[in-house]
């Protein structure tokens, strides 16, 4: 008995919203096969397309997954996965998630279900925490709910899926170079103003009614982050000049996606996404740094 799936890119904080929110891209994405074995836990058989562990507890899937299992006290299920990676670790799109998320959703089908969507989203986490040292939900949350989620708490675990409004489309520009997010969130401070914290909380409750209202011009004006984007974005070459090549291409917004390199914009439509694209893509051709770029429906 065996499943396959498709495990997608996701874009976490969405500029005001670190740690919080997050959203589900229709592609890229991993391929996954889990199979039941008569093996007790689980083996990662197969990585294709990247250089990571097969060793189960150094795999960000193996770990997810024996979270799952040991919750349940299944001690004796065990399975086998295969992983087709296509999204690139370090690439700031959920590389980790897609696979934490992959592997206990596949798990959970072929188990019959014992966990609803939401309650996937803890044994998921277990697989983030090893890939950067910190428990956070915001791809994850939205690798296994679709669309937009929003973490309202961490303690006790409160995920929230949001509305899509319909026109909305993604674009990720991925710079070739890694930014491991333990780095990134090494380089926040651990104090916010009162000032700054006051005009995040703003845009982020605006960015909810937007996303309820399907209010793209109010979406627009929320699109920012004074928190975390000034400190990181020092990190990725080019970053401002991507940013403002997005926004006057016509974004309702541009920002680093996850703990970054990418950078993404959020757009009306798909021919303003793509000028976009092609617009981030001759900022790097002008840099000489080689970049993927995806367009995609969220
Ligand atoms: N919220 C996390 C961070 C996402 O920005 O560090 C990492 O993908």
């Amino acid at each position: 008995e065996e499943i396959k799936l498709f495990c997608p890119a996701t874009i976490a904080n969405v500029s005001c919203g670190f740690d919080v929110l997050g959203l589900c891209l229709e592609q890229p994405g991993d391929e996954m096969i889990i199979r039941k074995s008569k093996t007790p836990g689980i083996q990662i058989t197969k990585i294709v397309g990247q250089d990571l562990p097969l060793e189960t507890e150094k795999n960000v899937a193996g770990v997810a997954g024996l979270a799952l299992l040991n919750d349940l006290k299944e001690l004796k299920a065990g399975f086998e996965i295969e992983i087709y990676k296509k999204i690139k670790p370090g690439s700031g799109i959920g590389s980790s998630a897609a696979s934490a998320a992959g592997a206990v959703f596949g798990i959970n089908q072929l188990l019959d279900e014992p966990f609803s969507a939401k309650e996937l989203i803890p044994f998921a986490m277990q697989g983030e925490l090893l890939a950067s040292g910190a428990l956070h939900a915001d791809n994850v949350a939205p690798a296994l709910l679709g669309g937009f989620t929003l973490v309202r708490s961490y303690d006790p675990l409160d995920v929230i899926k949001l509305p899509v409004p319909e026109q909305l489309i993604g674009t990720v520009i991925h710079p070739q170079l890694e930014v491991k997010t333990a780095d990134a969130r090494s380089v926040l401070k651990h104090s916010v103003s009162l000032k700054n914290a006051i005009t995040q909380w703003g845009n982020l409750a605006g960015l909810i009614s937007a996303l309820y209202t399907s209010d793209y011009e109010l979406l627009a004006r929320c699109l920012h982050d004074e928190i975390v984007e000034p400190l990181r974005s020092v990190l990725i070459p080019g970053f401002n000049e991507v940013k403002a090549t997005a926004l006057k291409n016509g974004a309702l917004g541009s920002g680093i996606s996850g703990s970054g390199p990418s950078i993404f914009a959020l757009s009306k439509d798909e021919a303003t996404a793509n000028q976009i694209a092609a617009a981030m893509a001759e900022v790097y051709r002008k840099f000489e740094v080689a970049y993927d770029i995806h367009v995609s429906k969220i």
